[in-house]
């Protein structure tokens, strides 16, 4: 929830902007830790997720590593500091730059996703006289029961190597001089709320690891990806269990003493840190449907339009009206935005206290895939952020 001060600052500011709060993303790390730690488990940052500055700066200072999915966030993740020995770098389609920029970096290792993409990292190695650390994404088969377009982990998904190439794998592995086998990875997907599917995912875990100890392969680490989700609709019940997540890995996961249990964790430890802040500039009531337009859309937060994600909408002047407590004269409306397209929508149907124009809007658990993913269409500019620091 905000604080009616943070709701006074914000009505002095130009809209939209993103809010952070960092206070709550460092509680969110350091439970994280400390639910890792327990188990001697290694968390790696999925940068994908959000990549400003401030916020990369404290995940640093946490001491996780960097789970990078381009040239651009190796690069990022290098000059923001984390260290070189805990970047990693997954991704279906890696360019020979990108390659050629990580080897230089001597980053930890690739997250491999095709044989083509094996024998091409050894190649590149090869000319630079390098040996490249090499972990073999493995696409598991295993449901994530989450919403079909950010499933990872079935055979009909893009995503890393399918079970029936482990031994054109193994054999590749083994002809190539340049590339040291380090251990294996797996993500099956993200917004996971239903954590038994993990299970299954440590059961093809253990069996993948069998598979290469069993072909002459010291698999060093096991990666199981990231994917944990958070409370949309409890936006202020905010830090995800990480005890319960971490726990089923502990239970499940046979690992031995020189093997390394790595995590990728992204939406968990930055989405609740941030809200979407907008202005009412129209409210339009119809005989169907009532309008409300906001001076943000799509092109800040394009998660609704493009998964029908639901992120929980606050009109914030009207609580702040009352003294915190919603008014009680509540209207449906359709929450838009300006952008000339249809799915511009952020929630249809929302019961709100009856909005005015100029009202302050807040749209919640927007800290993960929300200003990373906003674009320039309509000409749109980049939107300031803010957070509880410069208030
Ligand atoms: N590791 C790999 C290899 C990944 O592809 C991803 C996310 C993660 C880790 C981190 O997953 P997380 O812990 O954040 O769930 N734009 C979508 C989400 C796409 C996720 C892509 N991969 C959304 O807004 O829901």
């Amino acid at each position: 929830m905000f604080s009616d001060k943070d709701r006074a600052h914000f009505s002095n500011l130009e809209t939209p902007f993103y809010y952070y709060d960092l206070n709550l993303l460092q509680s969110t790390l350091t439970a994280c830790k400390k639910a890792a730690s327990a188990y001697q488990f290694h968390v790696h940052y999925a940068m994908k997720a959000n990549f400003n500055p401030k916020v990369l700066a404290k995940i640093k200072d946490t001491g996780f590593g960097a789970d990078c999915v381009s040239g651009g966030e190796v690069k990022k993740a290098i000059e923001v500091g984390f260290v070189k020995e805990k970047v990693v770098f997954a991704g279906v389609g890696k360019s020979d730059r990108e390659i050629n920029d990580a080897l230089d970096q001597d980053i930890f290792c690739f997250n491999v996703e095709s044989i083509q993409e094996l024998q091409v990292i050894n190649e590149l190695a090869e000319k630079k006289q390098k040996k490249a650390k090499v972990a073999i994404r493995i696409n598991p088969n295993v449901d994530a029961h989450t919403h079909a377009n950010i499933t990872t982990g079935l055979d009909e998904n893009k995503f890393g190597i399918n079970s029936w190439d482990m031994p054109a794998c193994a054999n590749i592995l083994n002809i190539s001089a340049n590339l040291e086998f380090v251990g294996i990875h797996f993500h099956i997907g993200s917004q996971i709320t239903n954590l038994d599917v993990y299970k299954n995912l440590c059961t093809r875990v253990n069996e993948f690891a069998t598979w290469f100890e069993d072909h002459g392969f010291k698999v060093s680490i096991l990666n199981v990806g990231g994917g944990l989700g958070i409370d949309y609709y409890h936006p202020d019940q905010q830090i995800p269990d990480f005890e319960a997540y971490f726990k089923i890995f502990a239970d499940f996961l046979e690992v031995k003493p020189y093997q390394e249990v790595h995590f990728e964790l992204g939406r968990a430890l930055v989405g609740q840190s941030a809200s979407l802040i907008s202005r009412v500039l129209y409210v339009k009531n119809g005989k169907k449907k009532n309008f409300i337009v906001l001076d943000a859309g799509m092109t800040e937060l394009m998660r609704p339009a493009l998964y029908q994600a639901y992120h929980k909408i606050e009109n914030i002047s009207q609580q702040l009206a009352v003294g915190g407590v919603q008014s009680p004269n509540l209207i449906k409306y359709d929450v838009v935005g300006p952008i000339c397209e249809s799915t511009d929508c952020f929630g249809k149907e929302v019961e709100l206290p009856e909005s005015f124009r100029n009202d302050l809007i807040a749209i919640r658990s927007a800290g993960a895939y929300g200003e990373v993913m906003a674009s320039h269409y309509n000409l749109r500019e980049t939107i300031a952020t803010v957070t509880n620091e410069d208030l």
